[in-house]
């Protein structure tokens, strides 16, 4: 019996949901107070903050008090922003850091406030006039704690602890090929809402249908039954629901709509009101589908000319956050003549989310499932699970996004394929009307010249993915010519990677390596191999702009950058730059 039950147990783990997402959606949209600016900081190596308790902000009260730490007296850092980029001696920093920001607020009747934070890498721990309001582990998801009964009526301080110390148990492990950049890279916002509010809503397309608006409201704080009025004034649509005794209420509606597009990217204003809180958001609505080994967007074939990216900042380097980072790097995306972006290896902050839907790119998101984690551990599943649910909760509406990408490069093993299957299930079950995919890297050579896509996660996907880098990790970039590619599943294949390093401003002969010739003789003979490829729906090849690496040291070439952008970290272009924007300017003057 005991040993049946067990099984069921662990049965159980592997099929339990995660818990729902506490986020509050549409933020942008919402009423908030910035707390953005300089942060007294107190970098803290051996993490003492928490046993001297840092957070309760204490000041010596007579001339014997003995207090060990000072915020007041510490130099500052700023928010949003990594700590690596602001001082020289913290460009390699792995540890903890306290930051504390005090503020005079008054909290206006019958409201409830939250502390919104963009994101934090990695682990963060967060105290309000010294209590403890919650913990969120992941480097690139928002979250948000309630403060409403610890909010005090006039001087409030609020003391958060980010650690971007790499486990082996985290998501990413102890590896990874990007800076580990630390602190709070993000916006960081107190939001007011009424007693009961609009916590999270999916209004979206239906799945394969044109002009069926499908989707759920929940409220957050109802006590009994609600209406909710659901308006897309420019369609039409003037819906009055219904919420169960959870605050939930689901509806479907036909509806006469202009469909979101890279030519067309119509945003529509959706408005949601139920009591006191009403809430505005522009959603695109689009349908995205696969057939055979075609993808549909709006039931037409597409092909996606993509790139993919890192959050590097353009210039400065560093942690990307801001909207003019956004414009400049999605900008570069656009001179490429790209359609499709690849947001590598993490989710990026929701100004790039956002400004990809006006702009009309389509995008991939992905967790930082990367190379080789701890499969078999459920902590680890358990990160992995609530990264995915709180990247799809922020951006389930954002019409740009067509993919959700489960993990990149990871070794075919059983635990692995079972915790990418979970991760998977999960990520249908939260929302049925996008593609699920995965970048592989794992081929068969059946023959010298032919590899086979062979990863049995291909058998889980919608849409397959494969990084090859046939002329910089392996082969001479002339091979590609004769390079026969083939796959086990009759499925669209994205080609998620390919490219070489280059310095900008290194010239020589196209066979010297580091040179800005041997990175577009790559990219010439991988552009005439790709599109040979079996199934090929797209390519977002590596990589947009040069980043920061830790495993990059090569001195006076890569100085801890990984090369292989097409753009320098200065906003250089390179020669593959052309090559990849002639070969996207072909695709597009086709029709393709
Ligand atoms: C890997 C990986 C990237 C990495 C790139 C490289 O396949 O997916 O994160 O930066 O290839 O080696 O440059």
């Amino acid at each position: 019996m005991k040993r049946c039950l067990l099984v069921l147990l662990l049965a159980g783990w592997a099929y339990a949901t995660p818990a729902p997402s506490t986020l509050i959606a549409n933020v942008p949209g919402r009423t908030t107070v910035s707390l953005n600016g300089a942060w007294r900081a107190i970098v803290d190596p051996f993490d003492n903050g928490k046993s001297a308790g840092f957070f309760r902000n204490e000041k010596p009260r007579s001339k014997g008090d003995r207090v060990e730490y000072s915020f007041d007296a510490s130099p500052v850092l700023n928010v949003p922003g990594d700590w690596n980029t602001q001082r020289e001696q913290l460009m390699f920093y792995e540890g903890p850091v306290w930051y504390r920001r005090e503020f005079s607020f008054h909290k206006p009747a019958n409201t409830r406030v939250f502390v919104y934070f963009g994101g934090a890498n990695y682990q963060t721990s967060v105290y309000l006039n010294g209590e403890k309001l919650g913990e969120h582990e992941g480097g690139f998801t928002a979250f948000n704690f309630e403060a409403t009964s610890v909010l005090r009526d006039g001087e409030n301080f609020l003391i958060v602890e980010v650690s971007n110390v790499r486990r082996a148990d985290a998501v990413p492990a102890l590896k990874f090929d990007w800076w580990g950049y630390g602190g709070i890279t993000r916006d960081v916002m107190l939001v007011e809402v009424p007693t009961v509010f609009v916590q999270d809503y999916s209004v979206q397309l239906a799945r394969g249908s044109q002009n069926e608006i499908a989707g759920w409201v929940q409220l957050n704080g109802a006590q009994s039954p609600q209406k909710i009025a659901l308006e897309i004034p420019e369609a039409g649509v003037h819906e009055t629901l219904a919420t169960d005794g959870t605050g939930r209420a689901s509806f479907h509606f036909t509806a006469k709509l202009e469909l979101w597009s890279p030519a067309h990217p119509k945003l529509y204003d959706v408005i949601l009101s139920s009591g006191a809180d009403t809430i505005h958001d522009q959603i695109g609505f689009r349908t995205i589908e696969v057939q055979g080994a075609t993808i549909l967007l709006n039931g037409k074939p597409i092909f996606l000319r993509g790139i993919s990216m890192h959050e590097e900042a353009p210039f400065r380097e560093g942690r990307a956050f801001s909207r003019e980072d956004a414009q400049t790097l999605l900008g570069w995306v656009k001179d490429l003549g790209c359609n499709f972006v690849r947001f590598a290896h993490y989710p990026h902050n929701e100004n790039e989310l956002r400004l990809a839907d006006r702009m009309g790119l389509l995008v991939w998101s992905e967790i930082p499932v990367y190379w080789d984690i701890d499969w078999s551990n459920p902590a680890t599943l358990a990160s992995a699970e609530a990264q995915l649910r709180d990247m799809i909760a922020r951006d389930h509406n954002r019409a740009a996004v067509i993919l959700w990408s489960l993990s990149n490069e990871t070794p075919v093993r059983p635990d692995r394929l079972t915790f990418l299957t979970k991760l998977a299930q999960d990520a249908r079950e939260l929302d049925s009307t996008r593609l699920i995919t995965s970048a592989m890297n794992h081929v068969d050579d059946t023959a010298p010249a032919v590899r086979t896509l062979s990863d049995p996660l291909g058998e889980v996907l919608d849409v397959l993915s494969l990084n090859e880098y046939l002329g910089w990790y392996w082969g001479r970039p002339e091979d590609a010519d004769k390079m026969q590619w083939k796959s086990m599943w009759n499925k669209p294949l994205i080609v998620s990677e390919f490219g070489g390093g280059a310095q900008y401003g290194r010239h020589g002969d196209a066979d010297e390596i580091w040179t800005e010739e041997y990175q577009e003789n790559l990219f010439q003979h991988q552009l005439g191999m790709v599109e040979r490829m079996p199934n090929l729906a797209g390519l977002t090849p590596w990589v947009l702009m040069d980043f920061r690496a830790p495993a990059r040291m090569l001195p006076g070439v890569q100085d801890y950058h990984n090369r292989k952008g097409l753009i320098s970290n200065r906003g250089q272009r390179k020669l593959a730059f052309y090559t990849l924007q002639k070969f996207y300017k072909k695709l597009a003057d086709a029709g393709k």
